[in-house]
């Protein structure tokens, strides 16, 4: 490789000078020519990127398009039926309601209907009035001195320090004015989550905000901030579906010196927590952990967020539950589908159940045990839709969140640079020159807008099936494409013989 580096070499710097002579260029093209020559021979003895030293120019090529190969998928390969993980026509929509503007779509469907993973909602032949209000659910077990009307629909747990300090202030405007709750994710309660929204205050194994020298538990600081008027309710984390059993990830690029500051760890170093929390190990010391918390915060809402994997473990739990007569007011499930700013892909695509399995199973147990009145189950994992919100309500949920739908209401295009600090559009990142591109008067706007037109899409979805409240919802209203498929047999049994009747 060196022996025809240097005859190409010779050639080039003949054919420049020819250049400079004939074409009287300048020196300009014979000095771009050394420096490539130069970092040519640099390459053939450097011994880290193998491509490089085989290829010491053109080997630069592959880096830059794999640099630009997700923009090259997104804006020149990509259908609108595909993109991962959300289609590009599951992000126009949010993008259009988000913009408050017509979020129809033309010509009819472009989904393959006939297949078994089609699933419709059976409509009434005679639709109820659709209800204008945005709903509403009131959180508050039996122990709950502070009961929470929640919004059906919320901000799921993105931490300052995941999301940039204009998307958080964006996302907490916009939670304000339509009056639902912002979840402030592991990293929490910051300053960028003072905008008058309502929130619910998420506590991991770093326990960030309520934290003692040693990294554990610190009650007093938690009461502080858990008394805070904004807060409405608290989330003890036991795991995200991205991730689950591996503790939050805040890569370096991300750790800057405000964040480390409020988090107190150590600026610019990768921050694990720890997997599982010091304050409790086992089932038992978990619910005395939300009886402490509950005491603590003068009776607000508790609640534990989880992705469910050994079933085993939760009916233990829930059991101890009724032994202690103990209970949360709420449990987040999370779908191993779930989103995550940072994760092992191991972790991202071989771990936890997903969220249809993992909802009709709590919500199941919950109901075997007798204990379901006394817990609101909310969901989360990809609900974008009022489709997708029904449909969590018809498997078990009492409400919902969302993270990646309202990061699209804020402009996140779906580049997946969440994890390096690139992310181009100021969502996911703390690179303050990208951040200055989301403004967050606009944004607010849009994530509020996005909050009011899914919720009302999906009162029309309730009011096609005939029903008039959420409470009538459940899984009978919809169908597989399995399904469609045996009704067609059942109705029609010689429907292939006999097809005149
Ligand atoms: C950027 C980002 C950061 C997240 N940070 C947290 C977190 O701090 N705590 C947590 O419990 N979940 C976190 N999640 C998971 C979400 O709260 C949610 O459970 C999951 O993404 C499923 O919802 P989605 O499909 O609407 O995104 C994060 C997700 C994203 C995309």
């Amino acid at each position: 490789m060196r022996k025809q580096l240097f005859i190409i070499s010779i050639a080039l710097l003949l054919i420049s000078f020819g250049f400079n002579y004939f074409l009287k260029t300048g020196f300009v093209f014979s000095a771009i020519m050394i420096i490539l020559i130069l970092v040519g021979f640099y390459n053939t003895i450097q011994e880290k990127h193998a491509i490089l030293r085989n290829f010491p120019v053109l080997g630069y090529f592959r880096y830059l398009f794999e640099m630009i190969a997700p923009e090259i998928q997104q804006y020149f390969i990509e259908r609108t039926t595909d993109g991962k993980p959300f289609s590009r026509n599951q992000r126009s929509l949010v993008y259009q309601r988000a913009k408050n503007i017509d979020a129809t779509s033309p010509f009819g469907t472009q989904l393959v209907l006939n297949q078994s993973s089609y699933e419709g909602i059976k409509h009434s032949m005679f639709p109820a009035s659709v209800n204008h209000e945005l709903p509403r659910v009131l959180v508050g077990g039996p122990d709950c001195r502070q009961p929470y009307s929640a919004s059906l629909f919320n901000i799921s747990a993105m931490s300052f320090g995941s999301l940039s300090e204009n998307a958080i202030v964006a996302l907490n405007k916009g939670a304000q004015k339509g009056n639902f709750y912002h979840n402030t994710g592991e990293g929490g309660l910051t300053q960028f989550h003072q905008n008058g929204a309502d929130i619910t205050w998420q506590i991991g194994t770093g326990y960030f905000g309520c934290r003692n020298a040693e990294g554990g538990f610190d009650a007093d600081k938690f009461a502080e901030k858990a008394n805070l008027d904004s807060v409405k309710m608290i989330e003890i984390k036991l795991s995200q579906g991205a991730k689950p059993g591996h503790g939050g990830v805040l890569p370096a690029q991300k750790n800057t010196e405000q964040i480390a500051k409020i988090r107190g760890v150590e600026p610019h170093t990768t921050i694990l927590s720890p997997p599982s929390h010091s304050a409790f190990q086992n089932a038992k010391e978990l619910v005395e952990f939300i009886a402490h918390l509950r005491e603590l915060s003068n009776g607000k809402p508790i609640g534990f967020k989880l992705c469910i994997g050994e079933t085993s473990e939760f009916e233990d739990l829930c059991n101890e539950m009724i032994h202690l007569n103990c209970y949360p007011d709420f449990i987040t499930v999370d779908g191993a589908e779930g989103g995550t700013g940072a994760a092992p892909l191991e972790f991202a695509d071989g771990v936890g159940m997903p969220f249809e399995p993992a909802l009709i199973f709590v919500n199941k147990t919950l109901v075997r045990l007798g204990i379901r009145e006394k817990i609101r189950i909310i969901s989360s994992g990809k609900i974008i839709s009022g489709y997708s919100i029904l449909r969590a309500i018809a498997l078990g949920a009492d409400m919902c969140n969302s993270a990646r739908g309202f990061m699209f209401s804020l402009g996140c295009i779906q580049a997946l640079r969440c994890n390096n600090n690139e992310c181009p559009t100021g969502v996911a990142t703390q690179n303050k020159m990208l951040m200055k591109g989301l403004v967050v008067t606009d944004k607010s706007e849009r994530v509020y807008h996005f909050h009011k037109n899914t919720l009302h899409a999906a009162n029309e979805l309730l009011a096609a099936a005939g029903k008039n409240s959420y409470g009538e919802v459940d899984i009978n209203i919809f169908m597989r494409g399995d399904e469609f498929a045996h009704l067609s047999d059942s109705y029609f049994p010689d429907n292939l013989t006999n097809v005149r009747g």
